[in-house]
């Protein structure tokens, strides 16, 4: 009885064929919390750090089949606020991971149109760290093809608070009234205020959790959520995704 009710798929769900992608409905923003790099690594006798390169490795491949689907912005959870916990070398491995993929990548994303944003809080980045993003931000800013959005010491709370922080600010000076804050403005305050929300959200090695991942941003998103760990994970994955969210109805509290 309790297995019943322990997936997170509907029966209707399950039973479905998979149908050709519509290119007409492709979800425009797809965020995805990359997870399982780790026990990926674990499982293979490896050391933790192995999972995390073969993940960058994936990156590669969901960039190319983002932008291939018409994809517009693909916002990559990479670190989060409370990543700090895990242990120095892996937290140092992690900070180093930007500057590798871009050394590799950035030419090609320069060629293929694809614009590099950042999503989270700078100040206690490493210098290098900050450096090799910039850098791509600034070589990818005229682009004007699929936005490729980092989300680097990115914490949903914190962003909240700091969006509260600054509109509390612009009351106080009297630039505005309480009466003036609106879900539109709160949505300008935060560090997608230029982004549209996303439509798909896929979480990967079966965790069925946010872990502070854009809070304010999901409330109407599809999430899909895969056993696939991280390093696993394939464009055919990202085509069912893709699938199952052609298949949904998003109704926004109508009927
Ligand atoms: C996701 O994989 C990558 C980051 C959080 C940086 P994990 O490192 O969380 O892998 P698991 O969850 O321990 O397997
Ligand atoms: C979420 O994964 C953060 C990233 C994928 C970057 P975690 O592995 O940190 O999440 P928890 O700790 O399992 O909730
Ligand atoms: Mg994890």
């Amino acid at each position: 009885m309790l297995e019943k009710f322990s997936n997170w798929k509907s029966k209707a769900e399950q039973e479905k064929k998979d149908e050709p992608i519509r290119l007409d409905n492709v979800p425009k923003h797809v965020a995805i919390i990359m997870d399982g790099n780790g026990r990926w690594a674990k499982k293979r006798g490896l050391p933790r750090i192995a999972g995390h390169r073969e993940g960058m490795n994936v990156i590669n491949k969901m960039v190319r089949q983002a932008n291939s689907l018409g994809v517009e912005v693909l916002t990559l959870y990479a670190f989060s606020t409370e990543n700090w916990k895990r242990p120095k070398n892996e937290v140092d491995f992690l900070m180093r991971l930007p500057e590798r993929y871009l050394s590799v990548e950035l030419p090609k994303l320069i060629e293929e149109n694809v614009k590099v944003r950042l999503m989270g809080c700078k100040d206690s980045l490493p210098t290098h760290t900050i450096k090799a993003v910039d850098n791509a931000i600034e070589k990818t800013k005229e682009n004007t093809g699929l936005i490729l959005n980092f989300a680097l010491n990115y914490g949903s709370r914190d962003e909240i608070v700091t969006a509260i922080q600054a509109i509390a600010t612009k009351v106080a000076e009297g630039k505005i009234n309480p009466s003036d804050v609106s879900n539109t403005l709160v949505s300008e305050h935060l560090m997608t205020s230029e982004l549209r929300d996303p439509d798909l959200l896929i979480r990967t090695s079966g965790e069925i959790r946010l872990s502070n991942f854009m809070l304010w941003q999901l409330a109407y998103t599809e999430f899909w959520f895969t056993d696939v760990l991280w390093p696993d994970f394939t464009e055919q994955h990202f085509l069912e995704a893709v699938n199952v969210y052609q298949q949904r109805t998003r109704r926004y509290g109508g009927i």
